[in-house]
This record gives structure tokens, C-alpha cells and sequence, in this order.
């Protein structure tokens, strides 16, 4: 008999409050090993986690960044656009360090597959928008056009795995030729899928059941979430904004889970800020200081190389982030990266299109490695107070370093 009501309490994601890359893989890797599940909900390859661990760099792009924990359950969800032969070489980069992934891995088959055709879309789109002044700066990894198919109800789904769908994707030749100038090469598409099918099909499965099935045998669930608030299709800086939702809410949604379920939302911010992408930041800093912060932080996008746009954080950001994900408490992170700065400006909010900024006096000396919040500088102690005053969330987890241990836990 099927048990209709969940476990209260059991699942604990972790969610971005800006424009991604404020560090989730890392609080991620760091949480996993108090964790029986792992699982990613929505978004794709777009994503890309670093963690890095004994001195030795990862970065997940599907995977979640829990993986190298060997106890842990991988779960890729429903909401999930999966590049097949990425899969395949995550999985491959992994087994190269001697972990086989594939008996732990479990991927849902409502998940969509996105295709390489879906990638030269989206390279296509973006050149005609860019055309007209109005690029977003998409990561050209297919997630709009993979999410136009499912929306349109035209995607195929990881239930397809192991079918022969060439018919099927020769149909849209045609039609992809003549509005996107494209010639879809329905050998290869099938070709990936034969071969992601021979490695995976073991691993397709309704992932709702098993994450039920988890939680009420007591495990508990860690979501880590792509992307981030500022980017969610609905609520973040629209147009120029990804594909999925990147909420709790879509988090949710895109594994199946019910509200009644979860128990913290920890919310990721970088103690300044960063985006890749065009679209509104009215707290950028560009020239030297940008350009510092950009060197402090290694800026550079982990998917496209890409610097980042710098600048100084801006609370109103988090507080609505606050607000649509019910944060529990805060994993501020590169503290450290504000090391060498004499004056810290943060945004409280825009006056005519401008940021009203307030000013912090630096603390001028290393944080690097800190693991002890009364341990940090009088100065860096007051800026996190200040956030957990403004925001009212307290901030649990603060970070002060790249590596797995460099990080103040409260
Ligand atoms: P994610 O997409 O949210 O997982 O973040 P990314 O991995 O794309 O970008 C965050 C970058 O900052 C990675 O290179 C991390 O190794 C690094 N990082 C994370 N936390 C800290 C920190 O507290 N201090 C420093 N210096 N680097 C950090
Ligand atoms: P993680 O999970 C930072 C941005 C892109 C672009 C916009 C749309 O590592 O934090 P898309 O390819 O999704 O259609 O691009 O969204 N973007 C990200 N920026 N971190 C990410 O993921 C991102 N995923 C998408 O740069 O501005
Ligand atoms: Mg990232």
C-alpha cells in the first residue's frame, strides 16, 4: 500500500541567491557526507561546480558535487536537460581517478535528453539576438531550445533511451533547416544515444518512487541547486535569465518532492557578486578593482572560461532571494577574496538606476584557511553581522578558501 504522507523534515538543499557561482559545489562536497542522497533537480551542462579537495580541482556539470562521497545515492532528476555524451564524460573523468559512478548513479526517466542540435540552436539564437543588441550570453549549451522542445511538449525523455528514434528526429530536419539554418545529423544524435544507452540504461528510473521510497526508509536528501535565483525563469532579471526554474520551488518541482518534506534551505551568497552574461548589475565594478576582484576570485566561468563580471554585493538581492526561497541560514562565501581591500562598499539599494552603496572599513590581512569565526578580523566579523542584521537569516557557513576544509561552520 502506498503511503500518502512524507517525512517531515528530511530534505536540505542548498540554492544561489545571485547569479550562480557563489560557490554551491563546495558547500555541497562538504555536506554530502551526512547525506544517503544527492540529487541535482533541474538545469543541465550550464552548470559548473568546483570543488576541490586535497588540493585536486573537480568540476561537475551534471553531476552533483556530492559524488565523491562513495556512500551517496546520485539522483538526477525530472526538471534536468542531460547532454548524454557530457554524462559519459563526467562518468569517464571519474573512473579515470578509479570511481565508478554508474552502480550509485540514478537518473529519472521524465528527464529531457537535450540533443547537439539543440546546442547549435541555441549558438543560432543567441548570434541573431546579439544582432540586435539584445544577447543574453547564454552558455550556447542548448538549455533554451532543450526547454522550447519540453514546453512544446516535442522533447524526448531518458524513457527513450535504448529506442531507435532516427525516424523520429529526421521529421524535424527539415523544419530545423529551414528556421534555424541547421542540418540535424539524425546518425550521430542516435549514435550518442546508443552509446549512453549501453552504459546507463541501467540506470534510468522513476526517481520519484526512489526518492520516497529513501525517505521513508529514513534517509535523508540533499538537493544541490543550479544556477540561482537571479536567473530563474520567473522571478529573476527577465529576459536575461536561464531556462528553468532555479528556486526551492523548482527544486522541488523538478525531482517530485512535496513541500512537507523539506527541512533547510541554506541560501549560497558571495560576500561580493558576479555575473556572466549581459543583463542588469547595478553594483559592477569595472576597471582595476574589477578587474582585482575578478584575480582574487579566479572570475573566470568554469563552463565557457569566461571572466565574470565583478562587483560589490547588494543585499536587496539577497533579501528577495530570502523572501521566494525561505532561506534557514546563510553560506556567505570568498570572504577571503576581500583580503586586500582597504574599503568595502555594499549595495542597499538603486536611487535613479544607481546603487546607494554603504561603505565598510577592510580588515587588510589574510582570512585565508580561518575556521573559527572569532578567529576572523573585528572588521569581517561586523560586515557578517551586518548581512545576518539586514537579511535576518543568520549565516552558518562562511567560506575562506577553495579547499573542502577552508570553511567556518557556526
Ligand atoms: P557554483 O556554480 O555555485 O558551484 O560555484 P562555482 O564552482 O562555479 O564558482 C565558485 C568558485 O569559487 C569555485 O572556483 C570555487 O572553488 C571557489 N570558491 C568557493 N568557495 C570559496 C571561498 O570561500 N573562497 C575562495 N577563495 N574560493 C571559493
Ligand atoms: P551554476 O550552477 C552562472 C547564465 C549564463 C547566461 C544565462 C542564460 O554554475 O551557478 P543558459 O546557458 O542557461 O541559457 O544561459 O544564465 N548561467 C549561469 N551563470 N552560473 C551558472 O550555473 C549559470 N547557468 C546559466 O551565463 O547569462
Ligand atoms: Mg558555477
Amino acid at each position: 500500500m502506498q503511503r500518502m504522507k512524507s517525512p517531515a523534515s528530511v530534505v536540505t538543499a542548498v540554492i544561489g541567491a545571485q547569479w550562480g557561482d557563489e560557490g554551491k559545489g563546495k558547500l555541497i562536497d562538504l555536506l554530502a557526507e551526512n547525506f544517503d542522497v544527492v540529487a541535482r533537480a533541474c538545469g543541465g551542462a550550464n552548470a559548473g561546480h568546483t570543488i576541490v579537495v586535497g588540493g585536486k580541482k573537480h568540476v561537475f556539470r551534471l553531476l552533483p558535487s556530492g559524488c565523491l562521497h562513495t556512500n551517496a545515492e546520485i539522483v538526477l532528476g525530472a526538471g534536468m536537460v542531460m547532454h548524454l555524451p557530457t554524462l559519459l564524460e563526467e562518468i569517464g573523468l571519474l573512473r579515470n581517478e578509479g570511481m565508478d559512478i554508474v552502480p550509485r548513479l540514478r537518473i529519472s526517466h521524465e528527464a529531457h535528453i537535450l540533443f547537439d542540435f539543440h546546442k547549435e540552436i541555441d549558438g543560432v539564437l543567441e548570434e541573431r539576438r546579439s544582432k540586435l543588441g539584445k544577447g543574453i550570453g547564454t552558455t550556447r549549451r542548448g538549455i533554451g531550445p532543450a526547454y522550447m522542445d519540453k514546453a512544446a511538449r516535442t522533447g524526448i525523455r531518458m524513457e527513450k533511451l535504448g529506442e531507435d528514434i532516427r525516424g523520429e528526429l529526421q521529421k524535424r530536419a527539415d523544419d530545423l533547416h529551414v528556421s534555424y539554418g541547421i542540418a540535424l545529423d539524425a546518425e550521430r544524435e542516435q549514435k550518442q544515444l546508443n552509446d549512453a544507452e549501453t552504459m546507463l540504461k541501467s540506470c534510468v528510473t522513476d526517481t520519484i518512487q526512489l526518492l520516497h521510497d529513501r525517505m521513508y526508509s529514513g534517509k535523508r536528501i540533499l538537493i544541490e541547486g543550479a544556477q540561482a535565483t537571479l536567473l530563474d525563469i520567473d522571478h529573476g532579471t527577465y529576459p536575461y535569465v536561464t531556462s528553468s526554474s532555479t528556486t526551492i520551488a523548482g527544486a522541488l518541482q523538478g525531482l517530485g518532492i512535496p513541500p512537507n518534506a523539506l527541512g533547510e534551505v541554506i541560501g549560497v551568497a558571495k560576500a561580493y557578486c558576479t555575473r556572466v552574461g549581459a543583463g542588469e548589475f547595478f553594483t559592477e565594478v569595472e576597471g582595476s578593482i574589477g578587474e582585482r576582484l575578478r584575480e582574487r576570485g579566479g572570475e573566470y566561468g568554469s563552463v565557457t572560461k569566461r571572466p565574470r563580471r565583478c562587483g560589490w554585493l547588494h543585499l536587496p538581492d539577497l533579501i528577495r532571494s530570502a523572501m521566494i526561497n525561505g532561506f534557514s541560514c546563510w553560506n556567505i562565501t570568498k570572504l577571503d577574496v576581500l583580503d586586500t581591500e582597504a574599503v568595502i562598499p555594499v549595495g542597499m539599494g538603486e536611487k535613479n538606476g544607481k546603487a546607494i552603496m554603504q561603505e565598510f572599513v577592510g580588515w587588510k590581512t589574510s582570512t585565508v584557511g580561518v575556521t573559527a569565526f572569532d578567529d576572523l578580523p573585528k572588521q569581517a566579523q561586523q560586515l557578517v553581522v551586518f548581512i545576518e542584521q539586514e537579511t535576518g537569516i543568520p549565516v552558518r557557513y562562511i567560506g575562506t578558501g577553495q579547499g573542502r576544509e577552508e570553511m567556518i561552520v557556526r
